[in-house]
């Protein structure tokens, strides 16, 4: 694990472009619903960003990961990342390009073996990818990683099991496995919303003092908008498998535009920060994937549609994501998908 000398340099790590994932949902034959789970996602990441995909339960953002890192194989869209399509490689060429994208998931009770060591743990990456000449160098190499996500004394945490670490330890044990390989993308699924208020603080600084000393960048998933906000340089907002928001954080969070991002902040403003409080603010059913409403995806549940009395255009033209505010380079552009985006400034 090197410590890169970290300049920005505005060098794209992942450009993922009209994601399309697609589930056959339960049903007989004749009725087998087709379940839209991700429905035309675009998003890039730079070296050294943190881009927050936010979104309540259902909207998608797991499949987006999973299909990032090649956990499932994308319906349509292109996943670019080292000069590869991840969407349409395999074999070696995947191989290879799994060793610069590392997950960490929600689950750190779930996600390490109960009978591994911290060490077997932690080296595993290591072998499966061929790295490091000897045991010995291995050893160090954990040992460094395990440092590096402040696990001290790492060699005595290193003979641990899962069960006698905390979550937040745990969480760090595999923070130092996705980061033993140098990798330059890590996607962060959830990583402290199974987590101990008190453990959240410190594995979200341990994540920002890893991009700012490595230069790594992270494709950070969280249903909690504030938690976003904290952690990201921009957010995109996703509603039923389409990014509806995005824009800088502060812009985006200061100055929201889309009823949606707006109804997300109003929860999170009343106490609650989670997005399950706004579920109850925003009236209609939960959303479904197996059923995307016609026209603009929340129209059933906008406060704005009911406010402007209902316009035809809400129900029958999906809107798509454009600039209301140019960013002073094209990433950082602020960009809403409602029809009244001006009016709901
Ligand atoms: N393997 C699968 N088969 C069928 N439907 C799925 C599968 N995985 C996810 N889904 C559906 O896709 C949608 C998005 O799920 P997910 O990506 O897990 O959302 P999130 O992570 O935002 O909670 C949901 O409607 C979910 O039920
Ligand atoms: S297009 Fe209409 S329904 Fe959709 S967010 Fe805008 S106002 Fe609401
Ligand atoms: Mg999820």
């Amino acid at each position: 694990m090197s410590e890169k000398n970290v300049i920005p340099k505005n060098e794209t790590v992942l450009s993922v472009s009209d994601l399309v994932v697609r589930f056959e949902g339960g049903g007989r034959q004749s009725k087998k619903k087709i379940v839209r789970a991700v429905d035309g996602v675009s998003f890039e990441i730079v070296r050294g960003e943190i881009l927050a995909l936010v979104g309540e339960s259902g909207c998608g953002k797991s499949t987006i990961a999973m299909a990032v890192m090649r956990l499932l194989k994308p319906t349509s869209g292109q996943i670019i990342s080292g000069g590869v399509n991840l969407a349409t490689i395999h074999g070696r060429a995947l191989q290879r390009a799994r060793q610069r994208i590392q997950m960490i998931f929600q689950d750190p009770f779930g996600s390490l073996d109960p009978r591994q060591t911290v060490m077997e743990a932690v080296s595993e990456p290591l072998l499966i990818h061929k790295v490091g000449d000897s045991a010995g160098e291995r050893k160090e190499m954990v040992f460094e990683a395990l440092r590096m996500a402040q696990l001290n004394p790492p060699e005595r945490l290193s003979e641990n099991f899962p069960h006698e670490l905390s979550g937040g330890q745990r969480q760090r044990v595999a923070i130092a496995s996705a980061m033993i390989l140098s990798p330059e993308l890590v996607v962060a699924d959830e990583p402290v919303s199974m987590l101990d208020v008190s453990a959240r603080a410190g594995i979200l600084r341990l994540m920002m003092d890893l991009r700012d000393r490595l230069g790594v960048s992270y494709l950070f998933i969280t249903h909690d908008l504030a938690t976003a906000w904290v952690v990201a340089d921009r957010i995109a907002v996703v509603y039923l498998g389409r990014i509806v928001e995005t824009g800088p954080s502060e812009v985006l969070v200061k100055n929201p535009a889309h009823p949606y991002t707006q109804a997300l902040l109003n929860a999170s403003q009343d106490g609650d920060a989670t997005i399950s409080a706004a579920a109850m603010v925003l009236k209609g059913e939960a959303p479904s994937a197996a059923a995307v409403p016609t026209g603009c995806r929340f129209h059933p549940r906008c406060p704005k549609y009911v406010e402007l009395g209902k316009p035809e255009s809400c129900r029958s033209e999906d809107p798509r994501l454009r600039v209301i505010k140019k960013g002073e380079i094209t990433r950082r552009d602020h960009s809403a998908a409602c029809h009244f985006t001006d009016e709901v400034k």
